[in-house]
């Protein structure tokens, strides 16, 4: 159950796959979810902030959109960014030059135990080659109480709505974000590795396997996307 099915990619190629679409990711994101995704985001440190973490780490922040939304629903707290690949990363830094960002693998995080408040990861989880892995590393460099968000996209289930996602998500979308990055490959493996993810139950399993408590799963827009909630537990 933990383990990611054969066809997943190695660390590298991820890493290098993102490399080479950083210079055009921001606009190909927007523009194929409709800018839908902005709103994603802002739920997402919306609903991190409740509880007024002082510490956060936004984990896979790519271009750090979402390590931008967290820094303004949070003014008071010190937002760190950490993704693997640099061309992301330098993507990040020049748009928020006030944040700290920082090169590292989710799975073998640079930061000691209980170093953070909250834990956040958008559209980055689903790449990792361990989930379970990458969970407990999460679990690690959380303080206990600390607040784990991840943000994942999914397929509906609605059965007419998901029909006709289905055809947008794996037929049209691939071309579109291949178009527009020069890199086709990157946005046919986008939807093979949505497919191949956990449904939302098993994520929520495997969270709470991995040491957390309160776990709770929301869906946006019809279950295209959604969002697990959790709290870290004593070991
Ligand atoms: C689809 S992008 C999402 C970026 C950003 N969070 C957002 O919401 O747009 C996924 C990001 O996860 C990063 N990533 C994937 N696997 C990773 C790993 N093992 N360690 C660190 N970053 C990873 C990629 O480099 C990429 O920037």
């Amino acid at each position: 159950m933990a383990a990611p099915s054969p066809e997943t990619r190695r660390p590298a190629e991820v890493r290098g796959m993102f490399d080479q679409i950083a210079p055009t990711y921001d606009r190909a994101n927007h523009l194929l979810s409709l800018s839908i995704d902005r709103n994603w985001r802002w739920r997402t440190a919306r609903a991190v902030s409740r509880r007024q973490p002082q510490r956060v780490l936004d984990l896979c922040c790519g271009t750090g959109d979402l390590s931008l939304a967290l820094a303004r629903a949070l003014p008071q707290a010190t937002i760190v960014g950490a993704d693997f690949s640099h061309a992301m990363l330098q993507r990040a830094q020049a748009k928020a030059p006030r944040e700290a960002f920082a090169q590292a693998d989710a799975l073998r995080l640079p930061f000691a135990d209980a170093s953070f408040d909250a834990l956040t990861a958008a559209f980055g989880f689903r790449n990792l080659s361990d989930y379970a892995l990458g969970l407990r590393e999460f679990r690690r460099v959380l303080a206990v109480g600390g607040r784990l968000a991840i943000l994942e996209a999914a397929e509906p289930t609605l059965p007419l709505f998901a029909h006709a996602y289905r055809f947008y998500f794996h037929r049209v979308l691939p071309k579109l974000g291949g178009w527009i990055s020069g890199h086709r490959e990157a946005y046919d493996y986008l939807p093979r590795s949505v497919q191949r993810f956990p449904p939302p139950a098993e994520l929520s399993s495997m969270i709470a396997a991995a040491g957390f408590a309160e776990v709770t799963c929301r869906r946006f827009f019809g279950g295209v996307a959604t969002l697990h909630l959790a709290s870290a537990t004593l070991y």
